[in-house]
């Protein structure tokens, strides 16, 4: 319960109550002042109306026309309320069905109230009443008046109705409030609860969703959207640190094994300088992964964001083919460029020409014989596509996804030098420059197709000028 009232909540619906109260409450006073009075004001008017009628008695008779009119109601009116008296200037009742002027009752002319007591049936009457007094010619009075007990009732009646509205109404409001208090607490509760249990460990665990699709819901499903990309973030993470270990374990395996075998065999200086040679090189192999892993992990986190610029792709793969030319000659391989200038895009220059000249190691490592094709062209949907094709084996419609995997190479490549991860990078480089890759069966063959969002034209015009 302490708890309850310390929370947000709460405060907010006692707030509400609060606030809800006072209206409710300034609307029952508007109420009661508007109605509570609507019986005397009816008795005003009636003897209003009473008054207007034995005036004009009074101007067209005279005194006794008065007296008849008086005695005239008074005969048949007996049961009304409306009281009448008529005296002459000492006070002494001339007409009219009070016995005598009231105790109470001022003199001067005018509203005035007064308590009646009166014989009716045999029973002796107390009551308040309310009375017009009128001063006539020769100081003779009026007294013109109605029964209140009516008006004192209806008021008592719109007073207690009205107090019971108040009260029931604040009650509904109070258990209202602390039903929706409750309810809200509830839900932030599970929310809380699943975050402690995720806090200790338990990452299965999730956000009930009730299906009311209220706002609580949209919450508890973005948190629970938000816990499973985690989760898959992490499971990816895992893999990929797992693959590292395990396929860095076999060369750092390999290295340390050789060095062993050539300490048994007592080797002469001749032996230990060959021994030598032969680690600095697996060991540069082992440098060269790790940075091809660095490489890919800075690709994917886009920490070279800031190294982009406007690039032509088409220099940066023609570069890469001179490089790469020599390799193709030594293999036999005719190596064929075919590229449209300027091929513009926004990148990184480095990833960019990495990425080509993986793609481009690829097609000749694993092509026995035939030729390579490059081609650069300009989709008309405002894209660039390079295009890296192949005679060699291709790889199989079903591993065609696998083989950006990190570490994941064919089985038949395998006699090859090489660690997988040449793909990785080149997705990852893509995937960075907001473009896509993919692979194509070139029968016979693999075609490799890189497409990248061209650079707007703007920024072709201020680069030719700050080239110029
Ligand atoms: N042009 C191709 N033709 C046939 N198979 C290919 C081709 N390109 C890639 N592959 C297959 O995909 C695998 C993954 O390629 P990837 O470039 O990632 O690694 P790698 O070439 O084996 O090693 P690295 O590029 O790290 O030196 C290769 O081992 C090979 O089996
Ligand atoms: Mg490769």
């Amino acid at each position: 319960m302490f708890r309850l009232l310390r929370t947000n909540a709460f405060r907010l619906a006692a707030l509400y109550m609060a606030l809800f109260a006072v209206s409710v409450l300034t609307v029952l006073v508007f109420i009661y002042f508007s109605t509570a009075n609507f019986v005397e004001r009816q008795a005003e008017e009636t003897i209003g109306a009473e008054i207007t009628g034995l005036q004009e008695q009074y101007r067209a008779h005279g005194l006794l026309g008065l007296i008849a009119a008086v005695n005239s109601r008074t005969a048949t009116e007996r049961n009304e309320p409306t009281l009448y008296l008529l005296t002459d200037p000492r006070l002494h009742r001339i007409a009219g069905n009070l016995a005598a002027w009231p105790q109470t009752a001022a003199i001067k002319p005018g509203w005035v109230e007064f308590s009646v007591s009166l014989v009716r049936r045999g029973q002796p009457v107390t009551y308040d009443a309310l009375a017009s007094v009128f001063i006539l010619n020769g100081d003779y009075r009026l007294l013109v008046g109605r029964d209140l007990r009516d008006a004192a009732v209806f008021r008592r009646r719109v007073a207690q109705t009205l107090f019971w509205a108040a009260l029931l109404t604040l009650a509904l409001g109070l258990v209202g409030g602390l039903f929706m208090t409750r309810n809200v607490l509830r839900r932030v509760e599970a929310v809380n609860r699943t975050s402690a249990s995720i806090i200790q460990g338990d990452f299965a665990e999730r956000v009930p969703v009730t299906g009311s699709g209220d706002e609580f819901d949209q919450l508890a499903s973005n948190l629970n959207a938000m816990l499973d990309q985690i989760e898959r973030l992490m499971a990816g993470m895992r893999q990929v640190t797992d693959n590292i270990a395990h396929d860095l374990r076999t060369p750092l395996s390999r290295l340390r094994a050789r060095l062993e075998v050539t300490l048994l065999e007592r080797p002469d200086a001749n032996r230990y300088a060959e021994a030598l040679a032969e680690t600095i090189a697996e060991a540069d192999h082992l440098l060269g992964t790790f940075n091809a892993l660095l490489s890919i992990a800075e690709a994917e986190a886009g920490a070279r964001r800031d190294h982009m610029a406007t690039v032509d792709l088409d220099e940066i793969a023609r570069s890469v083919v001179d490089l790469y030319e020599p390799v193709a000659e030594e293999r036999g391989l005719k190596l064929a460029l075919d590229t449209t200038s300027p091929a513009l895009v926004r990148g990184d220059r480095h990833l960019l020409s990495q990425a080509i000249a993986n793609l481009l190691d690829n097609a000749l490592k694993y092509t026995p014989e035939g030729e390579v094709h490059l081609v650069l062209r300009r989709s008309n949907g405002g894209h660039i596509e390079l295009e890296i094709a192949d005679t060699g084996p291709g790889v199989p419609a079903a591993h065609r996804e696998h083989v950006f995997d990190r570490f994941f190479r064919l089985e038949n490549s395998r006699s090859t030098p090489g660690n997988g991860l040449g793909l990785s990078l080149v997705r990852a480089v893509v995937k960075l420059h907001g473009g896509e890759i993919r692979l194509e069966d070139n029968s016979p063959g693999l075609k490799a197709v890189m497409i990248l969002p061209a650079a707007p034209e703007r920024a072709v015009v201020s680069i030719n000028r700050s080239a110029a």
